[in-house]
């Protein structure tokens, strides 16, 4: 899986995860609890070695400290990536381990789902530890699956954006979406509901159908899709899409998705910028998740994530306006944002045990 560093800073914490009985391998990286307990999901993957899955660890860690500190949460970041084991194993059994882990970190790091686990395998993580969100929603809280509310901020987001950069209505505009799972299908949902054209590509031709007969979407192979004829490109799908190549293919002028790490590297931001394409940084617009998620934890309602899911797309014109004004990209302009919030508060982890 590729992803990419932004400015990446020493972790604060590296902690192996090595347990035979229950085949558990992997790490948790916190990265920062500067403004509270470290926070990211666990994602599980098939990683060739360990160096891979601490290598993504390290960069998924710190992509969540900026996410956070920019969505005004009281919290660091973190992730744990864990190597998904070849052959048959003990899916609850690995899960728990990991709960394990992560309860002899007395709430430093918080847990919740991320690419490849589920809820089901966070309910095994909570037979373990408290320091886990992502569970079923009970009695009004805050909880459940996030994605609706990522689709959310990245569709006010689109809206706001397209307002700013391209002086355009949604209603007006074509948005090729790469990547119709749960938040592609939702954010495409959204999109049609508002008037705009769809066009889609995903590996999984049956979602792609669904969606043509729903919203009359184009399909176009996956190959097709970043160079696809539309005005807004919505990368919902995996990380490493905007690369030198496909930043040179890019026919749409602004970029705002929900995927984490969208650029292959940091310099693509500038690519980007000087083609004249407007580039909503990724932990920006799709923070609607973790917004959920810290709700959850934190034992927040639906109205506080509606209220801070509220603000993602005004901050994204924010962003738009003084990076147009000082001539960068927005990426730079975020991380910046991002790293003057974070160290503005420094000061130590602060869940109880
Ligand atoms: P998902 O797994 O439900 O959907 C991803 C979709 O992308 C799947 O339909 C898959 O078939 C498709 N896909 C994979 N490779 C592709 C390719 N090369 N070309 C086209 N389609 C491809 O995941 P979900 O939850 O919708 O998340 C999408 C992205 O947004 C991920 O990068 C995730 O990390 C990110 N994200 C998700 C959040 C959430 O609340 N679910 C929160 C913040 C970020």
């Amino acid at each position: 899986m590729v992803t990419h560093p932004t400015r990446l800073t020493p972790p604060v914490q590296c902690v192996p995860l090595h347990d035979p009985e229950s085949r558990l391998e992997g790490v948790i990286v916190i990265h920062s609890t500067a403004l509270g307990p470290g926070a990211g999901g666990c994602r599980f993957w098939s990683y060739p070695d360990m160096d891979r899955a601490r290598a993504d660890a390290l960069r998924l860690a710190e992509g969540m400290s900026y996410k956070n500190a920019l969505a005004g949460l009281p919290l660091g970041g973190a992730k744990a990536v864990l190597r998904r084991p070849e052959g048959d194993f003990d899916r609850a059994r690995l899960f728990h381990a990991f709960g394990k882990a992560v309860a002899e970190l007395r709430g430093t790091y918080v847990t919740a789902e991320d690419v490849g686990t589920s809820v089901a395998d966070m309910q095994d993580v909570a037979r373990a530890t408290r320091h886990v969100a992502g569970l079923p929603a009970r009695d009004g809280r805050a909880g459940g699956d996030p994605s609706p509310w990522t689709a959310q901020g990245v569709f006010e987001s689109i809206r706001e954006a397209a307002a700013f950069a391209l002086e355009r209505d949604l209603g007006d505009l074509t948005v090729a979406v790469q990547g119709v799972g749960h938040v592609g299908a939702d954010l495409c949902r959204r999109l049609a509901e508002a008037g705009a054209r769809l066009v889609v590509a995903d590996v999984d031709p049956d979602r792609c159908e669904n969606l043509r007969a729903l919203h009359g979407a184009k399909v176009v192979d996956v190959d097709a899709i970043v160079g696809a004829e539309a005005d807004v490109f919505a990368p919902c799908a995996l990380g490493g899409v905007l690369d030198a190549r496909s930043a040179q293919r890019i026919a749409a002028r602004l970029v705002c998705g929900a995927a984490n790490n969208q650029l292959a590297r940091p310099e693509v931001a500038e690519t980007l910028r000087r083609r004249g394409i407007a580039y909503v940084p990724d932990y920006v617009a799709n923070a609607g998740g973790i917004i959920s998620v810290s709700a959850e934890y934190l034992g927040e309602d639906a109205a506080d994530v509606g209220r801070r899911v509220a603000a993602i797309a005004p901050r994204v014109v924010a962003l738009l306006e003084r990076a147009a004004r000082e001539g960068r990209s927005p990426a730079a302009v975020a991380d910046d944002l991002a790293e003057e919030v974070i160290a503005g508060a420094r000061r130590p982890a602060t869940a109880a045990a």
